[in-house]
């Protein structure tokens, strides 16, 4: 079997595009969707990803600006600076760039950050609220598996998805959102021994381990569907997945690149998000 690629390039286009008609349309009514990014330091990965959001957002029509803060920031400046976006009514959403620097917390940012303004849907308000299977911000990257699936009309209910990897951004979350779609879901981790038994079981196959090539067709089953949510850079500066694309797609269902994979999808439910919270929690999907 040759895999069928989810091309996450072009469903992201897609979306963007019916978003900004959602976007002209609330500028009728006087409303410009704004969200406001805010840059600790300056690792080049961190710097690279809000460029992308903010490209992404003027290609919608959504407003954004970037705080760019030095990293000596103190953990009190930081969260005063948050305090004042929750309080300003012209902003819709507020994204914290992760990592932070040592020397702040980072549960003590996410936690600071007004859930209703929360487009990450890190805080836990949100977690606890998609735990329950309530509206509310989800978590982009988890959000955007879920949107790449149902794009392919991959049934979920029933399957035995199997995640690997136990993030807060990707892992935790994902599995939860399977489960909210009624899958069985098996969650592996660096502890888990004897991986291959559970990957060569999972009928979608979603892999968060930030392993370059580390999952190959020995781990999966005739027909898997595989995720790739892996960026690894390689030594001549491209990107590669978690997944070998090319062992793999031989033998899987459907596949997702990378490039041209999660990450693309992982922007535009941000995109979503900061639209949903101009609209309020109880709107939307
Ligand atoms: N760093 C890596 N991924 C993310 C993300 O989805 N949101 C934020 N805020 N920081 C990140």
């Amino acid at each position: 079997m040759v895999a069928e690629i989810i091309d996450g390039k072009k469903l992201s286009h897609e979306l963007k595009m019916k978003m900004k008609e959602e976007v002209n349309q609330l500028k009728k009514t006087g409303v410009t969707p704004h969200l406001t990014v805010i840059l600790v330091g300056d690792n080049p990965a961190s710097k690279s990803y809000v460029k992308g959001k903010e490209k992404a957002c003027e290609e919608t029509g959504i407003s954004s600006d970037l705080i760019e803060l030095n990293e000596t920031i103190t953990e009190d400046e930081l969260l005063a600076q948050i305090v004042k976006l929750n309080n300003d009514k012209s902003v819709h959403g507020i994204l914290v760039q992760l990592p932070l620097p040592n020397h702040i917390e980072e549960q003590k940012v996410i936690e600071i950050i007004s859930p209703e303004k929360d487009v990450d849907g890190f805080h836990p308000v949100n977690i606890g609220r998609m735990m329950t299977g309530q509206d509310t911000f989800l978590p982009c990257t988890p959000h955007g598996i879920i949107k790449m699936l149902k794009s392919k009309n991959i049934s979920i209910e029933g399957k035995h998805a199997v995640v690997l990897g136990r993030s807060n951004i990707v892992g935790k979350p994902v599995g939860q959102l399977l489960l909210n779609e009624n899958a069985t879901v098996t969650y592996c981790h660096s502890r888990t021994p004897n991986l291959k038994e559970y990957t060569k079981n999972a009928d979608i196959l979603v892999v968060a381990l930030g392993k370059a090539h580390f999952v190959d067709e020995n781990h999966i089953k005739e027909g898997a569907v595989v995720i790739d949510v892996g960026i690894n850079r390689t030594e001549d500066g491209s990107l590669t997945g978690d997944v070998n694309f090319d062992k793999v797609k031989e033998k899987a269902s459907y596949i997702t690149p990378v490039p041209r994979g999660v990450g693309p999808m992982t922007i535009t439910m941000l995109l979503s998000n900061t639209i949903k919270a101009v609209k309020g929690l109880t709107s939307g999907e």
